[in-house]
This record gives structure tokens, sequence and C-alpha cells, in this order.
């Protein structure tokens, strides 16, 4: 109706309303598409509202993005999304601190720096934060933030035997007077060459909705442009989409939903990297290459 009402040609649709809480995972409720309908029809208090918005954008085949950190893509929405070959994408914009961690930790790592300690303050007095002071949702941003550094500290086992990792803790308390201007405060603690430390200390002030508008019309273009990307084995007459969960989209993303049973990148560079390279390969280009040959051999 909205479409049809506007004239429009795609619809897509991308959720900045308030931060949820985690919704529990119920056998029967939210595991399966159909039960995850008949869920909705029954009016189950376990699906969270952006799961209802997620199931309407999927069945009337409109990307749906969460910028929000919740789990609005229970596996009933997965399921249903992958039923449907409708996209989806999230969760929660990567702006601030994160986007910060996932560059520092990821080169800091590379370069040898052990990494022992992460500890992460915010404070905030917007109405996220005031919503955020709420246990239930702080915890939804907790776990977005806070498995951002996993796969980085998991790939180098030079560095860290399995199992291992750094302590990592992430804060964030409710300030009105500073309004949107958020403040980040990171310690990163490090063992270096012949057991000595390092500290690395940041004080990062931003307005919060500015990083994130950016953010906002991005996932969008990127998501729209998805929608008419096709690929095909050579032999083959049909072209096919990429999967229903768009991890493409991840460089703009804290807590990257990527297709069940795939890895998840958080490693800004690498996120970009994939960006370019899949752009490139649309255009018929070879993958960007940093080895410079032409101006090592000759
Ligand atoms: N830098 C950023 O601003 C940033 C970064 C990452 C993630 N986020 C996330 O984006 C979300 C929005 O942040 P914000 O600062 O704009 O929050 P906000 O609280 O200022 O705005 C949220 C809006 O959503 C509306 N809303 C609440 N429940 C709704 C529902 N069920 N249906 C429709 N609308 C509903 C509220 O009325 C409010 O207007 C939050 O989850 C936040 O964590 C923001």
């Amino acid at each position: 109706e909205f479409k049809a009402k506007n004239g429009l040609d795609k619809v897509i649709v991308l959720w900045t309303a308030n931060t949820e809480r985690y919704a529990d995972i119920i056998p029967g409720v939210n595991d399966t598409a159909e039960n995850l309908i008949n869920a909705i029809k029954s009016g189950h208090p376990e699906v969270s509202p952006s799961t209802v918005f997620a199931v309407a954008s999927i069945l009337e085949n409109a990307p749906f993005i969460n910028g929000s950190p919740q789990n609005t893509f229970v596996p009933g929405a997965i399921d249903l999304a992958e039923k449907n070959n409708a996209f989806i994408g999230g969760d929660d914009f990567k702006s601030g601190q994160t986007k910060m961690k996932s560059a520092l930790v990821d080169f800091l790592i590379n370069a040898g720096i052990k990494l022992t300690s992460i500890a992460s303050y915010n404070h905030l007095g917007n109405n996220d934060g005031k919503n955020l002071s709420s246990q239930k949702q702080f915890r939804s941003k907790e776990i977005s933030k806070s498995n951002v550094v996993d796969d980085m500290v998991a790939a180098n086992t030079v560095l860290y035997k399995p199992g291992e990792h750094p302590d990592h803790t992430v804060v964030i308390k409710y300030m009105p007077a500073v309004g949107d201007s958020k403040r980040a405060l990171d310690e990163y603690y490090a063992e270096i060459f012949l057991g000595g430390h390092q500290t690395i200390s940041l004080f990062n002030v931003c307005e919060d909705s500015l990083l994130a508008s950016p953010l906002i019309i991005d996932l969008v273009i990127v998501a729209e442009l998805m929608t008419r990307v096709g690929w095909k084995k050579e032999e083959s007459q049909d072209y096919k989409g990429f999967h229903s969960v768009l991890s493409i989209l991840s460089y703009m993303l804290k807590a990257p939903l990527t297709p069940p049973g795939t890895p998840v990148v958080n490693a800004l560079a690498k996120q970009r990297a994939a960006l370019t390279n899949i752009f490139r390969a649309c255009v018929g280009l070879q993958p960007e290459s940093d080895m410079t040959l032409e101006h090592k051999l000759f």
C-alpha cells in the first residue's frame, strides 16, 4: 500500500527504533519460520516488535536491516528470509567506539602486540542512553559490543593459546548533561617485547546521531544494490542472488549477522576489502592486491 501510494519501485526497511531486550529462543515459538508466524498470529510475548517488522518486510520481499543490537533475527526469522529469498542484514550500527576497536585491535594483534585487557566506558545523555540504563536493554548492547575482538584473537594462534583471550569489559552510563555528544573512554593494555607492557588510552567525543546517519544511508544504498546483483556458474543458465543474510553489510555493523554456520569477520579492513572486491568483481575487475609487484620486481 505504502509502495503503491508513493509510486515506489522498491522499499528498504531499516530498524532504528529503541534498543529492545534480547528475546529468548523458545522451541515451538521462534525457532522456525512456521512457528514464528504462528507466534505472531497468537501475539506471543516473546516476539519483539522489531521481529514483527522484520517478518512483515521479509513477506513483502523488502530488505530489512537492523540498526539496533537486539536479536531481532531469531532463527525463525532467518529461516523465513531464506525460504522467501528475502534480504536481511544486521545488527547494530558500527559508529564510534566499536569502529575504532575493530580497526585498532586488528592492527595491534597483527603487529604482535598481545592485548591482555580492553576496558571500554561510555557515557551519553540522549534517549538511547536513557533506554540503555535499563539492565535488559543494556545487556543487548553489551553482547553486540563484546564479541567484536573474538575472531581477531582466535585467528592469531602465535599470540593466544586456544581459548585464551583478553579481558574485555563494556560499561555504558546515562549522563543527561552531555546529550547526544557521546563520550567513549578506552584503555588497551598489552604485553610487548621481553615482558614489557604498553597502555593505550583513548578518549573519543562525538555526536552519536551524526555518526549513525551516514551509516544508515550507506546500508540502504548497498542493500538496494545487492537486490540487483546476480551470479551464475559459466555453464548454468540461471542467475542467483546472494544469500539472504547480507554479510557484505558487516563494515557498517557492530555484530555482523552472517549466513548460519559461516564465520563472522569483525576486522574493519577485511570487511572493507570484501565490499571493494565484491564490487570490483561486479564490473569484471580482479580483487585488489596490495603486492604492487610492478614497483618491487624491476
Ligand atoms: N550512533 C548511534 O546513534 C547509534 C549507533 C549504534 C546503534 N544505534 C542504535 O540505534 C537505535 C536508535 O538510536 P537513537 O539514538 O535514535 O534512539 P532514540 O531513543 O532517540 O530513538 C528511538 C525512536 O524509536 C521509537 N520507537 C520505539 N519503539 C518503537 C516501535 N516499536 N516502533 C516504532 N518506533 C519505535 C521511539 O519513539 C524513538 O523515537 C538504538 O537501538 C541504538 O542503540 C545508534
